[in-house]
């Protein structure tokens, strides 16, 4: 270009595209701003982490014995919710957890890869025969959600879902008062 003589609309051209790269490289570096704050927000990894369980003594001993599931009050006023996934329904099979409280999701499978979201929020992971599947969250208002496996996992797959329930934080304090896990299981 410095080698010949440049016609007008060329300095013009050059200046638009420099204009775009400056565009296009904000973008880019906004992009990467948000994935680094997102990261380090919610101190977040891919979803399984590598917390391990052995899956064929899940029922007997430890974490996740179906006397442990459900949701517990944590000494710092968060909730911890646990949850196992076997073919083909989760255990509770119906979630009780407190609006507007911090909540820490721990789950696992039982026996193949299951899948976990709750309808309408940001809940969503994979459970990993092996693995204990971490998330947490907060929900802004009470409200009904479904709990579908959205991963395939043998022929009840789409049987497979559980409910949650959100209440009222007052509500959900009160019933943890006299019971050491919450579900709504009937
Ligand atoms: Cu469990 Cu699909």
């Amino acid at each position: 270009m410095a080698t010949h003589d440049t016609h007008p609309s060329e300095s013009v051209a050059v200046a638009a595209e420099r204009r775009w790269g400056m565009v296009v490289g904000a973008v880019i570096l906004f992009l990467l701003c948000m994935m680094g704050y997102m990261s380090l927000h919610w101190a977040s990894m891919p979803p399984v982490r590598t917390e391990t369980i052995d899956p064929s003594t899940l029922h007997i001993a430890g974490e996740f014995v179906e006397t442990n599931l459900g949701s517990a009050v944590e000494n710092d006023g968060s909730v911890t919710l646990r949850v196992l996934a076997n073919q083909y329904s989760f255990t509770p099979q119906c979630i009780l957890l407190p609006a507007d409280t911090p909540i820490r999701v721990r789950a696992t499978a039982a026996d193949v890869v299951h899948g976990f979201s709750i309808d309408r929020t940001n809940v969503n992971m994979m459970l990993v025969p092996g693995y204990i599947s971490n998330f947490r969250t907060r929900f802004s208002e009470p409200g009904e959600h479904v709990m579908p496996c959205h991963e395939f996992c043998g022929t009840g797959h789409a049987a497979m879902w559980a409910h949650v329930q959100i209440i009222d934080k007052a509500d959900f304090l009160r019933r943890a008062a006299t019971s050491r896990r919450l579900s709504c299981v009937e």
